[in-house]
């Protein structure tokens, strides 16, 4: 659920895993206005579905609807999943951490958390999910910047432990002696400006990752590529927060398989 919905890519992963699995079902975007999405969540069991997605604007709004919001989503501020249990409450999860995570795990094997200091640019939605997974993973340093410096310094407060919020003037000195960098803003995404920030402090041996899959590469991303830094864009944030998804709503492991990166990739760079 999401408004507006209809360019969502996620429809195309689920439905592969649902042809994947040979299973009688299928996963359809539902453009539900914010004023709609109590009543829609509320029919979701009447109509048989076994949960959904929220995207934007909904994933907020969506924790004062369901019957009950998990730990996680409680932290994160938000609620990516629904499920519909056997009684026919609802619960909220949000899945997006794992899928940060869990993409720099498979296509950078060996990655860890703790292997150096981290700069996250961007203190919003994403931004949250992507502080409580590498806090779940062991970072020891995040150094966080914003423009907004506010929704830095609440992040930083409300999760405490290793996480320092800095000024967006410190935005390019951050990234010295970062093992890893992620552009979580919505910089860099289609039809939105290129994140302003100067690479030269970036080690050479850091990974950059961004959270923006459309496009596949973003400035940030081609940025730290030509320069030889490795990069992971924001794609398999998206497939990998499938996974415990369907685990929740069928109890079925699915995996992100290269076919299913490469149909999602033909995907998007035809739209691009
Ligand atoms: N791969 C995935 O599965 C996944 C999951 C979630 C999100 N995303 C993507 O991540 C991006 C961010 O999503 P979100 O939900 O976190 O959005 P959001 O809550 O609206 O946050 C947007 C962030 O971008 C910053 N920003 C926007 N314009 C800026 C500019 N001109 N200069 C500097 N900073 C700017 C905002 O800073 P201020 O606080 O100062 O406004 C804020 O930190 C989107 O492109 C979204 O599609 C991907």
């Amino acid at each position: 659920m999401g408004w507006p919905v209809m360019h969502s890519r996620s429809p195309m992963m689920h439905n592969y895993w649902f042809r994947q699995h040979d299973l009688a079902g299928t996963y359809v975007p539902l453009a539900i206005p914010p004023e709609g999405l109590a009543s829609a969540l509320r029919a979701l069991r009447p109509l048989g579905f076994a949960g959904c997605n929220l995207t934007i604007p909904h994933k907020q709004q969506a924790m004062t609807i369901v019957d009950e919001v998990d730990t996680v989503a409680k932290r994160i501020g938000a609620i990516s999943c629904v499920v519909v249990r056997p009684d026919g409450t609802l619960t909220g999860t949000n899945n997006d951490w794992f899928g940060f995570i869990h993409n720099l795990k498979q296509e950078q094997p060996g990655w860890r958390a703790d292997a150096g200091p981290v700069a996250v640019i961007g203190a919003g939605g994403g931004s949250r999910a992507v502080c409580y997974g590498l806090l779940q993973e062991g970072a020891k340093e995040i150094r966080l910047v914003n423009r907004t410096f506010a929704r830095a310094k609440s992040i930083a407060d409300e999760f405490g432990g290793p996480i320092k919020a800095l000024p967006w003037e410190q935005r390019h000195d951050v990234l010295d002696g970062a093992a890893l960098a992620v552009n979580a803003t919505s910089c860099g995404m289609i039809g939105q400006p290129a994140l302003d920030i100067r690479l030269d402090k970036l080690p050479k041996t850091a990974l950059a990752a961004d959270i923006i899959y459309i496009p596949l590469e973003t400035p940030f991303l081609a940025a730290a590529r030509k320069r030889g830094n490795r990069t992971v864009n924001g794609l398999g944030m998206l497939l990998h927060q499938g996974r415990p998804a369907w685990k929740a709503w069928f109890g079925i492991d699915v995996e992100v398989t290269p076919g299913l990166r490469a149909i999602m990739e033909k995907s998007i760079l035809s739209d691009e």
